[in-house]
């Protein structure tokens, strides 16, 4: 993916979330988001993702600008695929037809394609047995891996994550990291917000470390961790949030 940002800029209310951030990167294939609790993460990435507008600034996703307000951000929308933090799956919908509604009412694919391809995820991610189960009887991990075969069976553009690991027992931090990762072998593009920074390094190609709304340091991964970068805060943020863990 290229992703270009200029002066981008977003308000809440008084209050400056995202300020003047600049961002140009070519043919990355994954990226990540860090940064402490409250820099921005999620209001960059929901921009980025077009659910919410920003005040000012450009943004061109490969190639295209996106423009809140024209149809066109419509049809982007349906190209991206989004794996929230709580799943968002239907209670009264099984494992199988939570996969397959939005992909069956939304995007209009014939029920057989849909079947084929949710059964074709649940078998590589071993979640095929669990397809009839309601949400209430699925772990965590469970319940957040099917959520992303549900984006998956979209075959969206790029898929964007944010903290898809936060809500989860630590005992299923491990399979749905796993599932991320693979998506590596089906040629998926993401970007992803996370704390799980050993995560980040072993599968996001560059990585952008967000601080009070903007961009204080960005790098290719293999850059990003060496201590050479002179950035007081992100040592700090690296060291800190390794020593936690
Ligand atoms: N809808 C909103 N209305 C007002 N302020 C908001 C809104 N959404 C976010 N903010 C504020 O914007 C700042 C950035 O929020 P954001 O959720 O983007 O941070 P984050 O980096 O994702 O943090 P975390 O790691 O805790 O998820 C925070 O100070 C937050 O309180
Ligand atoms: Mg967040």
């Amino acid at each position: 993916m290229d992703i270009e940002i200029k002066n981008l800029n977003k308000n809440f209310k008084n209050f400056e979330v995202i300020k003047n951030l600049n961002l140009s990167i070519k043919n990355i294939n994954s990226l990540g988001i860090i940064g402490p609790s409250g820099s921005g993460k999620s209001t960059l990435l929901r921009i980025l993702t077009g659910l919410i507008p920003h005040d000012s600034g450009e943004i061109y996703i490969n190639s295209k600008i996106l423009n809140f307000n024209d149809k066109s951000i419509t049809e982007y929308r349906k190209s991206i695929g989004i794996v929230f933090q709580n799943y968002n799956l239907f209670p009264h919908l099984t494992a199988l037809k939570n996969i397959i509604l939005p992909l069956n009412k939304v995007h209009k694919i014939p029920i057989e394609v849909c079947i084929e391809r949710a059964t074709y995820y649940l078998k590589k991610f071993n979640l095929l047995e669990h397809k009839n189960k309601y949400p209430k009887a699925l772990s965590g991990g469970q319940l957040q891996r099917i959520s992303i075969i549900r984006t998956l069976c979209l075959n969206p553009k790029i898929i964007f994550l944010d903290e898809p690991t936060s809500a989860l027992d630590p005992s299923f931090t491990k399979e749905v990291l796993n599932t991320i990762l693979s998506l590596k072998d089906e040629n998926k593009e993401y970007i992803i917000v996370t704390h799980e920074l050993a995560f980040v390094k072993q599968s996001c190609e560059y990585i952008i470390f967000l601080e009070n709304g903007n961009i204080s340091h960005s790098d290719y991964t293999n850059n990003f961790f060496n201590n050479n970068h002179n950035n007081e805060s992100l040592n700090n943020f690296i060291n800190s949030t390794l020593t936690i863990n």
